[in-house]
């Protein structure tokens, strides 16, 4: 009996202490298997006299199925640990994005369009493009920039050539955005509110002009939109941009020959220490063109003047991404200066948005 009471302590100890599934099979084989201590032990009754078999015969038997079951158990409690293991390793977090550290950034220039872009969708403004190799016609005679008008001179296009030719239109780099507004009342009719961003091209380069640019256009048009209308957009519009609670607009007579009456529109600013301040200070810095669209404008687009009325604008962007984060010179814009590009661009996963703050 005492030898029983051996072999069910270590045997039930041996199982208690393996730790995966490879230590608790020799544990059961070293009990049950087929040379196990318990079952040589079973093997012995055959040589006992009935007495000694009728004691230990069932107290083997017990035994056994009592290191059977702990084998189960222990089995089962090995199982349960691995599967909480693995899934402690392979705990995925789904909310993470996708690359935690891209390596590049978001050109100031991509920035400040994400950030128009925000700030007009908000007011009802839907992007709307044209092609950057535009027709002579969009560009000019539909804005009502006829072939003679000086304007053509002062606007120092480039002019697209094609040898034997004849059949086609003749087109040329756009020389402004405004051209994509022409294609937006043809797409879209009226009433209509679009913004468009994009590359333009003109023939200059020194320190404040490079030959590719870029511009936003802005175009609202419906029965009675007035400049009041247009005041209201533009001043929300550098509020939010400037990132500032107040800003004061200046609006002077200009001409343009796409708007009648037209205004170039000045921001107040200081410029005290060096440092550019929006929306306070002596100074005033021009940000864009406007003015209420022409008649004529209208008509080219397929709108009747006669019953709708609208705004335009014109802002250089590059110019405004110089202004909002202190980059001195436009040229380096295009240089694709790596370390340019990490001091001034932003990270590739934060995305403007109103609601959490333009350029956080
Ligand atoms: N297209 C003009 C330029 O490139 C800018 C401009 C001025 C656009 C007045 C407008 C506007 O829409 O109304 O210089």
């Amino acid at each position: 009996m005492d030898d029983i009471e051996e072999l069910r302590a270590k045997h039930l100890a041996a199982v208690a202490a393996a730790r995966d599934a490879e230590a608790l099979e020799a544990a059961r084989i070293a009990a049950l298997g087929k040379k196990g201590e318990i079952s040589l032990k079973m093997r012995e009754l055959g040589r006992m006299s009935p007495e000694e078999r009728k004691s230990a015969g069932p107290a083997l038997n017990a035994l056994k199925d009592e290191i059977d079951a702990a084998v189960r158990a222990r089995r089962a409690e090995i199982e349960d640990a691995a599967l909480e293991e693995r899934l402690e390793a392979e705990w995925i977090d789904v909310t993470l994005p996708a690359r935690p550290r891209p390596s590049g950034t978001i050109h100031p220039v991509s920035q400040v369009m994400d950030e128009l872009t925000a700030i007009f969708a908000d007011m009802g403004f839907a992007v709307a493009e044209g092609p950057q190799v535009e027709t002579d016609w969009h560009n000019f005679d539909a804005l009502n920039i006829p072939p003679e008008h000086p304007a053509r001179q002062e606007h120092d296009t480039f002019f697209m050539a094609r040898a034997g030719d004849d059949e086609r239109p003749p087109h040329v780099l756009r020389t402004h955005t405004s051209p994509v507004q022409i294609r937006a009342m043809q797409q879209q009719g009226a009433p209509l509110r679009v913004i468009a961003p994009g590359r333009v091209y003109r023939m200059d380069m020194d320190q404040t002009h490079t030959p590719m640019f870029h511009q936003v256009e802005g175009l609202a048009v419906g029965r009675d939109i007035s400049m009041a209308n247009l005041k209201w957009t533009l001043e929300e519009f550098c509020r939010a941009f400037f990132e500032v609670e107040t800003v004061e607009l200046r609006f002077r007579a200009s001409h343009f020959p796409f708007t009648e009456p037209s205004a170039e529109v000045d921001i107040r600013c200081s410029w005290a220490d060096g440092q550019l301040r929006i929306g306070e200070g002596d100074d005033w810095m021009e940000i864009l063109g406007s003015g209420m669209v022409h008649p004529r404008v209208l008509r080219a687009g397929g709108i009747d003047p006669d019953q709708w009325q609208g705004f335009a604008f014109g802002i250089g962007i590059d110019r405004l991404a110089m202004l909002k984060y202190g980059i001195p010179d436009l040229r380096a814009f295009f240089e694709s200066d790596l370390r340019w590009l990490r001091h001034y661009g932003f990270a590739a996963l934060d995305i403007p948005e109103l609601a959490g703050g333009l350029s956080r």
